[in-house]
Formats: structure tokens, C-alpha cells, sequence
């Protein structure tokens, strides 16, 4: 691999920035690709002002009103999209009146708030704030609810979402696929009873009804299946002497998509390594950043975002922390300091548009 270098620069990317600048990463691919650093007197992030469409977003998901937080027979609001990918926002208030199909995609449900009865042909699993549900594309589910406060985040993809490559990390790291849970069987419904199926493909809803109970389910063999993963069970990778990458705590995948999870974890040991993300530009992947838990200022006189915030960093601006946040992070060193935020990363390869829904919301009650 070929190096260039010009200028005051760190030999160790992350370690030991020269006084005074501020380290931004040029990279491709994500993080997985030629990079480089650049050191500047300033952030990049500090624009005086942006003309024209392009700009950071947040969004308090908390704030969004879909479809099924008022009608059990609603639908959760999409909120990002691109060709690979639906971002949806659920509030489900009450249990699903019907049984639910998609054949658009793959789904992964991230819980954020509320407990609850995943029923599916695979049988039945409870779930609570902070599980990943895993549901085939073709999956027959149902959700129900034990409270009226819930939020999910959906992620549907086109391409089917598997587990990320180790390589040399091993097995059992972030975790082992020994945590993984799969839904038990449930007593058969007795028949009789009307039962509706509502198949989504293509965006359009078709109901399908039976007299008998579509998780009729009395055995299954296979390798597919619906998976549950909480994040209490994801041990994050780390360094004592740089920070890792998001992709570093990359969950899942699929064509186009990734999905991370940050968990709570020590910080960096090393006195001289950078504590926060360096700035980055993002040139191939738009991200987007969903606060589910913790503190998240760094030290920084207890500020940062609320649970529930998602951030959207469209690719070709420069995104980062601010100079506060790493003043905060170097000055209050401490050798056992530790990040106690959980958030889920979402990184898209295609530039993301935000649903009308979303942007109506959004407006009509801006953060
Ligand atoms: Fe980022």
C-alpha cells in the first residue's frame, strides 16, 4: 500500500494529533477503504452557512406520529429510503389486529421502547428495549404490544441481511451467535376463527383471510428462521491505543446497508489517543445515527442528544463532534473513563431521501 504524506501530520491516524489541528478522514468504502488524513487548523464541520439541499438532519423520532400509534390497523411511517433500503418508524400503541407478511424485504426491528409478544410462523418470542429482531422476507409475524409507549425503528432491506465477515477476529466477537434466540413454538389456536393476513409487496397491502390461524406451525427444520439479539450481549470491540471505527461494531448486513450498534465500553487508555470520532466526510455511505440509551456529551457539561434523536450525515458533507466535545474528551482524561451510550449506526452506500411523512412531521414540530 502506498503512502504520501506532506506537512505536520500523526504518523499513528487518531494518535497524538498536532497541536492545534484537527484530524479529518478522506476515505472510501466506508472506513474500509484508501483513506487519508487531513490535518486543518479548523473543524470542518463549522460552516458559516449552507445553500441548497444538501445538510445534516435530526430527527426526534419520539415526535413522529405514524399510522399504528392511533389505529391498530396502521402501518409504521417510513422515514429514510433509497433503492436498497426502508428506514420506518413504529409506535405501535396497541396489538396487530391482523397478521402481517412483507414481501419487499428482510426486516430488522430495533426495539427501543416497549415490551412485547413477536408471534411468527417460527413460533412466539418476547422482546424488549434494546433486542434486534431478525424476520425473513415471507415471514408471517405478528406484534403485539404490552404497553401503549413503544418505538421501533424497521429497517427493511432489499437484499437479505446476514452477519458481517470476522476474518480474524474469530467467532465469538461482538458476539457469540451462541446469544442468538429463536422463537418457541406456541399451543395451536383453535379453528373457527377469521383470520386475516395482510401481504405487503411492493409497497401495497393485499389481506389474504383463513378460518384458521396462520401460525399453524406444528414443526420446522431449516437455517432460517426469525433471531433475536439484545444489545446487553454484544461485547464491543476495542483498543487501548486507538479508536475503532463504526464499522468496527458492525451487527448486520445486507447489499448496501450495515448496521452497528455502540455499546457501553471503556474508553481508550492511551493518554494520547483520540477519545471521539475523528471528522469524516462520508464520501460513500450516508449515514444515520439513532441515540437509544446513555449519556452521550463526553464530558462536555452533560449536553449531547436525547434518546430517541437520529442524526442523518448525508455523504459529501463533513460531519464529527465540535470543538467543546474534544476539548471535553482530552481534558477530562481518565485512565478508567468510559462511554456509556448505546446507539445503532445505519450506514447506506445511497444517498437516502426523507419520506414526505417524515419531512411533514419533522417541520410542523422542528427539534
Ligand atoms: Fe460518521
Amino acid at each position: 500500500m502506498i503512502q504520501y504524506q506532506k506537512g505536520r501530520f500523526a504518523k499513528q491516524a487518531h494518535v497524538a494529533i498536532p497541536e492545534g489541528l484537527f484530524e479529518e478522514e478522506h476515505g472510501r468504502n466506508g472506513f474500509a477503504g484508501r483513506a487519508s488524513q487531513l490535518y486543518r487548523r479548523h473543524p470542518p464541520n463549522q460552516w458559516k452557512r449552507i445553500e441548497g439541499p444538501l445538510r445534516p438532519r435530526l430527527i426526534k423520532t419520539e415526535r413522529l406520529e405514524p399510522d399504528d400509534l392511533r389505529d391498530p390497523r396502521g402501518i409504521p411511517m417510513p422515514v429514510l429510503y433509497n433503492d436498497d433500503v426502508v428506514i420506518s418508524v413504529s409506535r405501535r400503541a396497541q396489538p396487530m389486529p391482523f397478521c402481517f407478511r412483507n414481501a419487499d424485504g428482510d426486516e430488522l426491528h430495533f426495539v427501543h421502547q416497549g415490551p412485547g409478544l413477536l408471534r411468527t410462523d417460527y413460533g412466539a418470542m418476547r422482546y424488549e428495549a434494546g433486542d434486534y429482531l431478525l424476520i425473513p422476507r415471507g415471514t408471517s409475524y405478528q406484534v403485539l404490544p404490552d404497553t401503549s409507549d413503544n418505538l421501533s425503528l424497521i429497517v427493511q432491506t432489499r437484499g437479505e441481511i446476514g452477519f458481517p465477515e470476522r476474518g480474524n477476529i474469530g467467532h465469538y466477537a461482538p458476539f457469540d451467535y451462541g446469544v442468538l434466540e429463536i422463537p418457541e413454538l406456541e399451543p395451536a389456536e383453535p379453528d373457527g376463527q377469521e383470520w386475516e393476513l395482510r401481504v405487503k409487496r411492493m409497497g401495497q397491502l393485499t389481506s389474504v383471510f383463513y378460518d384458521f390461524c396462520p401460525f399453524d406451525v406444528e414443526g420446522w427444520k431449516g437455517n432460517l428462521t426469525v433471531m433475536k439479539l439484545n444489545v446487553r450481549d454484544i461485547r464491543s470491540l476495542m483498543s487501548e491505543g486507538v479508536h475503532l471505527p463504526p464499522s468496527a461494531h458492525c451487527n448486520f448486513q445486507a447489499p448496501g446497508v450495515a448496521v452497528c450498534t455502540f455499546v457501553p465500553r471503556p474508553l481508550e487508555g492511551d493518554p494520547k489517543a483520540e477519545r471521539i470520532p475523528w471528522f469524516h466526510r462520508n464520501i460513500d455511505v450516508e449515514e444515520v445515527f439513532f441515540v437509544h440509551a446513555g449519556n452521550f456529551s463526553f464530558g462536555a457539561g452533560g449536553r449531547g442528544p436525547t434518546p430517541g434523536t437520529m442524526f442523518v450525515n448525508p455523504l459529501g458533507l463533513s460531519h464529527g463532534s465540535n470543538r467543546e466535545e474534544l476539548a471535553a474528551a482530552r481534558s477530562n482524561w481518565r485512565k478508567d473513563a468510559r462511554s456509556e451510550f448505546t446507539a445503532v449506526n445505519i450506514d447506506c452506500t445511497k444517498p437516502l431521501e426523507v419520506s414526505q411523512e417524515a419531512a411533514t412531521q419533522s417541520a410542523r414540530r422542528p427539534a
